[in-house]
């Protein structure tokens, strides 16, 4: 793996180019959709043939997605009133699968060569602050890489240059500007006061949830917890692409401490449900609708 030479994304780059035709060969913003959220690509218009789609098993230096509900398709077409063209990942590269970050991030570096300027992510996660609710969509100002704080960064090894700096500033990771934009779309669409709120982001490696313990300790570092986005981010920064992370709420994480089974100890009554992935994807798919609409009312105002 020579990643840190432009060749390695040739054979992907000349794979798109020789199939797009010219109106989708250069997207302008590109989505990676998490659990449950890829109904967005459905509303891409056919009519006129402006949709066309790879599976990830197809595509040069792709690897193949395996978690149920992450279907793997790379989906190219032009979005909405102003037909802007997107490029869609339905379905998502996660760490826990096994995938090194630089797989996970390759495409988000193809993004770039075709001219990508705009990244939006979406993913599923668990609430760790108690002033959120199931449903709630999370605008993310930050995040708590713990696997990136612990030496899994996905710049790790030599620098590409030609993509961006050896030591990336990381202050500003989430773009205020599209921040703002998707306030203002949820409320061009009505959706209730509250519901979206601004969240930092604990990036956790998986596939094991939390521990009481550690859900403990990630609510004082963060609002809420997931197993995604991150490196995507983090290499969307690094070639200076703005980003937008938007996070739908699926689970409330469990803090309390327990029983005890000192008999001096807490009595602890078991009140909280553990996160299962049916629950995730069950309220992905409820939400779906409404995470789509945003998307598309703030692609409509970039
Ligand atoms: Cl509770 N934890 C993690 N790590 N990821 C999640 C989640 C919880 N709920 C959805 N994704």
């Amino acid at each position: 793996e020579n990643e840190a030479n432009n060749e390695f994304y040739d054979t992907t780059l000349n794979y798109f180019r020789v199939k797009l035709p010219t109106e989708l060969s250069q997207p302008k913003i590109a989505i990676i959709c998490g659990s449950g959220l890829g109904g967005l690509v459905d509303t891409i218009d056919e009519t006129n043939c402006n949709k066309v789609e790879f599976e990830y098993k197809d595509i040069p230096g792709f690897v193949t997605s395996t978690v149920q509900g992450h279907a793997g398709k790379l989906v190219f077409g032009l979005l909405g009133e102003n037909q802007t063209p997107i490029v869609c990942m339905v379905g998502r590269f996660h760490f826990y699968e096994g995938h090194s970050l630089k797989q996970v991030t390759l495409p988000v570096r193809i993004f770039k060569l075709l001219g990508v300027k705009v990244l939006i992510v979406t993913n599923a996660s668990g609430a760790l602050n108690k002033d959120f609710r199931v449903g709630n969509v999370a605008v993310l100002t930050d995040h708590v890489s713990l696997p990136g704080l612990a030496g899994n960064n996905p710049l790790f090894g030599p620098n590409h240059d030609e993509f961006g700096p050896r030591f990336l500033p990381m202050t500003e990771p989430y773009d205020f500007d599209l921040r703002v934009l998707a306030f203002k779309a949820a409320s061009s669409l009505n959706f209730d006061k509250g519901v979206l709120k601004e969240a930092i982001y604990c990036f956790v490696g998986g596939p094991s949830y939390e521990t009481k313990a550690e859900a403990r300790f990630l609510s004082t570092i963060g609002d809420i917890v997931g197993m995604s986005t991150v490196p995507e981010v983090i290499v969307a920064r690094h070639s200076g692409m703005r980003v937008l992370g938007l996070s739908l709420v699926t689970n409330m994480v469990v803090l309390g401490k327990g029983r005890s089974a000192d008999p001096s100890g807490d009595s602890g009554i078991i009140e909280e449900q553990p996160p299962n992935h049916e629950e995730v994807l069950e309220v992905s798919r409820s939400r779906a609708d409404d995470m789509q609409k945003l998307v598309k009312a703030i692609i409509e105002l970039i």
